[in-house]
């Protein structure tokens, strides 16, 4: 693979540390997303997530691109005014408990429009609606050069219905294209994957660890999808011991205690070759 410790390099799965936050690359997507809490583990993700998309020239005009769980991301209208037509999802509403409630659920098109970044035009061209449950995915979604996923997967339900998502929504990735999901994860060496809250709520998370995610891995390579993963894991950077604890003052919020776990974010990269069929 050939990183330095602690390099930005979208395009290969990392975990997110601050010493990410100094690298043009990520400066520049942070801009591109109309962001600037670039010490936040959901700012990288989204910023892993733009950065990769461009580094594997995803986000030209004509490509297409379906987003799950959107909430209210700012990825939509980033994509959007690089000229990629969209069709974003999220669960259905009746569905969606807390989610809804605290601004992070999009019914339709009015929740994911950012007039800072996307051209009203051009948003509205480039981007459609469809409400979809990321543990039922409808057959009829079609195949797409870029599939995302950002904070979403591990709000599933269960640790498994996570891992079973990233390997159905490969079905949705077309040849030469890719996948890129980010989750929540536990760096604290502790045994047993840590659970909270309640799915019918809206408040369910699961906190993978590298073991976990090591397993996904194989099986997806088992499966054709080509995916690199650099597990390292930043401990000494200040805003990474400047670990935020409830209640969270989110900056920074690189390293966050959950339970106590420590737990920060992780961003996947798979590929579907060409020739896979
Ligand atoms: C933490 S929010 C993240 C929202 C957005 N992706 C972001 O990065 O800000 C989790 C998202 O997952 C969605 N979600 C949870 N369970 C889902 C399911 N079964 N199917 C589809 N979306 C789901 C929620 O509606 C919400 O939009």
């Amino acid at each position: 693979m050939g990183i330095r410790p602690w390099q930005f390099a979208p395009g290969i799965g990392q975990v997110a540390t601050a010493h990410h936050a100094a690298d043009p690359v990520y400066l520049s997507a942070s801009d591109a997303i109309g962001e600037s809490n670039l010490l936040h583990r959901k700012h990288w993700e989204w910023v892993f997530t733009h950065a990769t998309a461009d580094r594997l020239n995803l986000l030209e005009a004509g490509r297409s691109a379906l987003g799950f769980g959107v909430g209210t991301e700012p990825l939509v209208s980033a994509f959007a005014a690089r000229g990629v037509e969209i069709l974003a999802t999220d669960q259905p509403e009746d569905q969606a408990g807390d989610w809804a409630t605290t601004g992070q659920h999009s019914t339709d098109l009015r929740d994911l429009w950012r007039p800072t970044i996307c051209d009203e035009e051009v948003f509205a061209r480039a981007v459609s609606f469809r409400p979809v449950d990321m543990t039922s995915l409808p057959s009829d979604l079609g195949e797409f050069d870029l599939v995302w996923s950002s904070c979403c997967f591990e709000h599933l339900g269960s640790p498994q219905a996570g891992i079973e998502f990233v390997r159905n929504s490969m079905r949705h990735v077309a040849p030469g294209g890719a996948a890129i999901h980010t989750t929540e994860f536990d760096t604290t060496r502790l045994k047993g994957l840590l659970e909270i809250g309640d799915v019918g709520r809206g408040t369910y998370a699961c906190f993978y660890r590298r073991r976990d995610l090591k397993k996904l891995v194989s099986t997806l390579r088992s499966e054709g999808f080509e995916v690199e993963v650099d597990w390292r894991v930043s401990r000494r950077h200040p805003a990474e011991r400047q670990v935020d604890r409830p209640p969270y003052s989110h900056s920074p919020h690189m390293r966050v205690e959950v339970e106590g776990r420590i737990v920060t974010s992780i961003g996947l990269v798979v590929t579907r070759p060409v020739t896979t069929t």
